[in-house]
């Protein structure tokens, strides 16, 4: 085995897989990185000439990828040519939540993991390092150990080429929108594994920019858990927050106040502790739902039923979201226009997977009112997806029956509107001119804002109604 990489190949080229090559790819120009996707589509965005097309939008990533893409990073669809290449290959490719059968709900479809497996036991040549860089359920690695062992085992028996293969578990830590500085400056990098080599080898990537202190090398198993129980503690202190939100409405508290006065406590710290109208992204959900199963799996019932609570306050508080608006706007939104700003999951990310935008958006057209759509980011076509429906056309819209329209500015979402709901944390939410936009509204005029981006002052000022999440000063 190279303990000095030369040839890398990561498949999957999604949120994960992508930045992180390309972080690699910079800080480690001796490298040849190679990115295979079976999405030709996606593919030819990362390839696309103007950097404004790339599939997904990170701060700083256009600037990385002009400067290192085709030189030592290449995106392309021939996955075998690029695994028999290489000398490490990185498994990036998504793990959502099984659907159908056995721990449909809960348990991770593994089937894309599978496949690639094959794929690499086939098409690797000589001795292979093969990288888990999805969130994987525990012994995952155990899988793909077994997949890759039956294709060594048929070739030995064929007195073939020889192939080895060394597993190691090497989450990914990075949070969308930030991921570029998460790659450059991570809290720790963590590499599971029982090969030394194998681990020396990887640990000589990060150690390019990465000091030795913040490198933690563990056994497969936990390494792999370290990953889903971070993302479990993380989303438990949002809806944690989220849960005491509802409360500081019903007590005249304000929910901003005390995150500042329990966060200033070292031992509780003050990250985490935003409260806003749920979580949302790939992760947080499919991987507390992951440890659900795991839980009831292994008999654990009390500790299974302990963080599904942490799931339920997050559609809790979606749904309560809903009828505060419904509520306040004289217990009837049908026919009238709502402004969504923001559809992201959060700021800085084109990303609406698991957003709480989309169960927000889809009760408020369940109660008949005809939103207007707006965010920085996220397309016309990727919101028709997650509502399942189209947009109305001009004819159709107003509608009584509820509906939706995609806005391409912030004065267009507002005009003639009968509310504003903000939904994602986006800059520019945060400064609205409030005097100018209240005057293309319908009268009365409300904002209703799960993200605290508002001065509630002055939009009481400029003659709003104004509801924001956690603030029970506003009644
Ligand atoms: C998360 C983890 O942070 C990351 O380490 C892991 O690799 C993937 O999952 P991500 O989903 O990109 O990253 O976003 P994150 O910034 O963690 O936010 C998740 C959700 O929680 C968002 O919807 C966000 O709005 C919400 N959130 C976060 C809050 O509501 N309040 C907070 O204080 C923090
Ligand atoms: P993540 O957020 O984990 O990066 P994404 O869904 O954004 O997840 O990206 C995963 C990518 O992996 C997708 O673009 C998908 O097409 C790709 N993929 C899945 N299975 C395979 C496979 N067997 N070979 C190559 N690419 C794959």
């Amino acid at each position: 085995m190279k303990l000095i990489v030369e040839k890398i190949c990561c498949i999957g080229a999604g949120y994960v897989g992508g930045p992180t090559m390309a972080m690699i790819a910079e800080k480690c120009p001796q490298i040849e990185i190679n990115v295979v996707d079976i999405n030709e589509y996606r593919i030819s965005k990362w390839n696309d000439i103007d950097l404004n097309n790339l599939p997904i939008y990170e701060p700083g990533l256009k600037e990385i990828i002009s400067k290192c893409r085709n030189k030592n990073l290449f995106f392309s669809t021939d996955v075998k040519k690029h695994i028999s290449n290489a000398d490490m290959v990185f498994i990036s490719v998504n793990t959502p939540t099984k659907e159908k059968g056995v721990g449909a709900g809960q348990a991770s479809d593994l089937k894309w993991i599978e496949s690639c497996s094959r794929q690499i036991g086939e098409f690797a040549k000589g001795e292979t390092i093969v990288v888990e860089k999805s969130t994987l359920p525990v012994r995952t690695a155990e899988t793909i150990g077994s997949i890759l062992k039956s294709f060594s085992d048929r070739d030995k028996k064929a007195k073939k080429d020889q192939k080895k293969f060394f597993i190691l578990s090497n989450p990914e830590f990075l949070a969308e929108g930030t991921a570029i500085f998460d790659l450059e400056n991570p809290d720790r990098v963590l590499i599971g594994g029982n090969n030394e080599r194998a681990i020396d080898s990887l640990k000589k990537i990060y150690l390019n920019w990465v000091s030795e202190e913040k490198i933690l090398t563990t056994d497969l198993w936990s390494s792999e858990l370290s990953k889903l129980i971070a993302n479990a503690f993380l989303a438990q202190r949002v809806s944690s927050i989220n849960s005491i939100s509802a409360l500081c409405e019903s007590t005249q508290a304000n929910i901003n106040e005390v995150a500042k006065a329990i966060g200033m406590d070292l031992r509780i710290g003050k990250h985490f502790l935003k409260s806003g109208p749920g979580f949302g992204g790939s992760c947080f959900k499919k991987d507390i739902l992951n440890l659900i199963y795991i839980c009831n799996h292994y008999g654990l019932k009390e500790v299974a039923s302990y963080w599904e609570k942490v799931i339920q306050i997050n559609e809790w508080q979606q749904k309560r979201i809903t009828k505060i608006i419904v509520d306040r706007m004289f217990g009837n939104v049908a026919g009238k226009k709502i402004s969504i700003l923001g559809f992201s999951f959060k700021a800085n990310t084109n990303d609406t997977r698991e957003s709480p935008a989309i169960n927000i958006c889809s009760d408020l057209i369940e109660e008949g009112s005809y939103l207007s759509i707006y965010d920085p980011k996220v397309e016309l076509q990727q919101i028709q997806i997650d509502l399942g429906m189209k947009p109305l056309d001009d004819n159709s819209w107003p509608n009584k029956n509820g509906g939706w329209q995609f806005a391409y500015s912030i004065k267009e979402s507002v005009e003639n509107s009968d509310a504003i709901v903000i939904l994602s944390d986006w800059d520019d939410f945060f400064k609205l001119d409030l005097k100018s936009l209240i005057n293309i509204m319908r009268n009365p005029s409300w904002i209703f804002d799960t993200r605290n981006t508002i001065d509630t002052k002055q939009a009481k000022a400029v003659g709003f109604n104004i509801w924001s999440l956690g603030d029970g000063s506003l009644i």
